[in-house]
This record gives structure tokens, sequence and C-alpha cells, in this order.
């Protein structure tokens, strides 16, 4: 067979986190997650099943690349389609690597897309959340666009992400401070692991998740942006708070996290509506509604640079490309 089939991802950025799994095989977590897609980041991803191949191919950015991590995640799609032909596997990061963003989750939500179609499965876009799941949690959420919810489940079928808003009008997005162009110090599979075994915070985290997500459900439906950000920080802070906690501890912050979160509280005191969330690393992202914008970026632009402000609006879920990739 020679069957190729592109898709595209954006990636999103969790406004109530994911942080830590129930059954690391399968990515069950321990908690439900809400999250937001934007859409100035993105990969793109061909994948062509090749019955000349003798191995799995893959290339990023048109540079070679080891496929060992892609290989057991492919076997999941040639299991499902009862093939066992190799692929060549293309893509191209519009995510800035730099940038601190999850590149994670539209990288295989854009693979699950790509790969099932070319391997001639129909998959739903649940069936597709779900099968994105297994290279990344997040990637689940990055099936559908605008506000979403990684729903924990039980098992494989039950834990999958759903649309909260797709296609949201609200003006807002997150504006993503560059801070540290390095590879993360602890990769996120890592540091998740750790929490659930020695933070002894790991139980509240779980139990207090919910609250967060239905606060935020309803800042949503209520166009409430203060208690959007009020409560996308404060979860984002007790993440943190778990590495903290953890023996022994560990943390993503940087000397440059706490001046970027300093200045948005600053800016907050002068009485500009911004909030700001953190992943599994050092960099900042502040949520923000667009008529902000302008004032936001003029305060932090002397400090970091305009060059590494980056903003993105709401961001749509994946969609199929037609033709060949080239970048
Ligand atoms: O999906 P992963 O393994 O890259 O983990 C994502 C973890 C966080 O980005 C910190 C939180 C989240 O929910 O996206």
């Amino acid at each position: 067979m020679l069957n190729s089939a592109s898709a595209r991802a954006h990636t999103n950025i969790a406004l109530a986190k994911y942080w830590g799994k129930r059954d690391e095989e399968l990515i069950i977590p321990m908690n439900s997650s809400l999250s937001l897609t934007l859409d100035h980041f993105y990969t793109d991803t061909q994948v062509t099943f090749d019955d000349s191949l003798t191995a799995d191919f893959f290339e990023l950015d048109n540079r070679i690349l080891p496929a060992t991590k892609l290989t057991p995640f492919l076997d999941l799609v040639r299991q499902k389609a009862g093939i066992k032909t190799f692929a060549t596997v293309k893509s191209f990061n519009h995510v800035p690597n730099q940038a601190g963003l999850a590149s994670s989750a539209s990288a295989y939500a854009a693979l699950a897309a790509a790969a099932s179609k070319a391997a001639g499965l129909e998959l739903t876009r649940p069936e597709l959340s779900r099968l994105a799941r297994r290279g990344s949690g997040s990637a689940s959420r990055s099936i559908y666009g605008g506000f979403v919810e990684w729903q924990e489940g039980h098992d494989d079928l039950t834990s999958v992400a759903v649309p909260i808003e797709e296609e949201t009008d609200w003006k807002i997005g997150m504006l993503a401070i560059i801070l540290n162009a390095g590879v993360k110090k602890i990769a996120s599979r890592a540091g998740m692991q750790h929490v659930v075994k020695t933070s002894p915070y790991y139980p509240a985290w779980v139990k207090e998740s919910q609250a967060d997500i239905n606060a935020l459900k309803q800042a949503i439906a209520n166009r409430d942006f203060t208690q959007l950000g009020e409560i996308s920080e404060s979860n984002a802070l007790r993440m943190h708070a778990l590495n903290l906690a953890a023996r022994p501890p560990f943390s993503y912050f940087e000397a440059s996290t706490i001046r970027a979160i300093t200045m948005i509280e600053e800016l907050r005191a002068q009485g500009v509506s911004c909030y700001y969330t953190m992943d599994a690393g050092p960099n900042v992202k502040v949520l923000c509604q667009e008529e902000d914008l302008p004032t936001i970026k003029a305060y932090l632009a002397p400090a970091f640079g305009t060059e590494n402000l980056l903003f993105a609006r709401p961001g749509q879920g994946v969609k199929f490309l037609e033709g060949d990739l080239h970048g």
C-alpha cells in the first residue's frame, strides 16, 4: 500500500491543568482538565504508509530524527487498522520551539488524525481524541477548538476530550512571554509521576480540581474574565506548589519567571485585567482580553523584548489538509 494523509492541529494551554496519571500506559489522568486551543501555534503532519519501507521514518522541519517515540504510537494505529506497513511521518512545527508551549499537544493530535486517515480508518472526533491521548495527554484536547474539557473518565473509552465552546466570539487570548529557549529541565511525564508519588498535597489537588473546572465553565458561560483569570492563575500555582512540596522538590521557575509574574501583578494593581499561567517550563503565558494587549505589550517589551512576546487567539480543532506538505 501507499496511502498518505495530512492534518493540522493547534496547541492548547490548560487553564485547569492535568498533572498526574492514574494509568501510565493508557494515559488516564488523575483529574479532568480544561484548556484553550490557540490559533497561532500549530503542527502540520503528513503520514504515508508505504509497503517498500523496512522501518518508520520521521522528519521534523526537514531534519531526520529517530522514529523511536513515534513507532509505539503508529503501532496503535496499525493495530486498529489491521495493517503491518511502516510509515514516513513528515512534520512541520509552527509552534516556536523555544516558546515553551506544549508542542506535544499539537504534534500528537495532528499525528493521530493523519496516521488514522492514511491507514484507512475513519475515526470520529471522540475516537481521535482518545487516540491522541495515547501519545500525550494534553493532545486529547487539541482535537477541538476553543474551550475544551478532557474528562478524566476511568478507562480508554471514557477518558476523552469534549468541546465546551468551539467557536468562541470572546475576544481573549494568550500572550506567551519567551523567557528561556532551552529544553525543559524535567519532562512533564517524569515531573507528574514524581508528585503523584511524593507530594503530600496531591490528594488535595485532585479533590479541588473539579471545583476549578466548574468555576471556569461558569466563567466561560457568563463571559466573566475576572473569574476565568483568577481561577486559571490559582490553578497553575497549585500545580507548581505540588512540585515544590515533592521529595526531592523541583521547580520550573527561573529568576525571569518571577520577574514576569511580578510585572503581571503590577499591571493588575494598575487596573489592567491580566493573569498568568505556567506549564512544565519557565515561560509565562498571560491570559488577557484583546483590548488590553497593547498596554500589556508596552509594559513587558522593555524587560523581555517585543520579539519574545507572542500573542495567540482562540484556535480551531484538528483538520485534514490536501496534498503534500512542503513546510
Ligand atoms: O500532555 P503532556 O504530557 O505534555 O502534559 C501536559 C502537562 C501540562 O502542560 C503542564 C498541563 C496540561 O494540562 O497541559
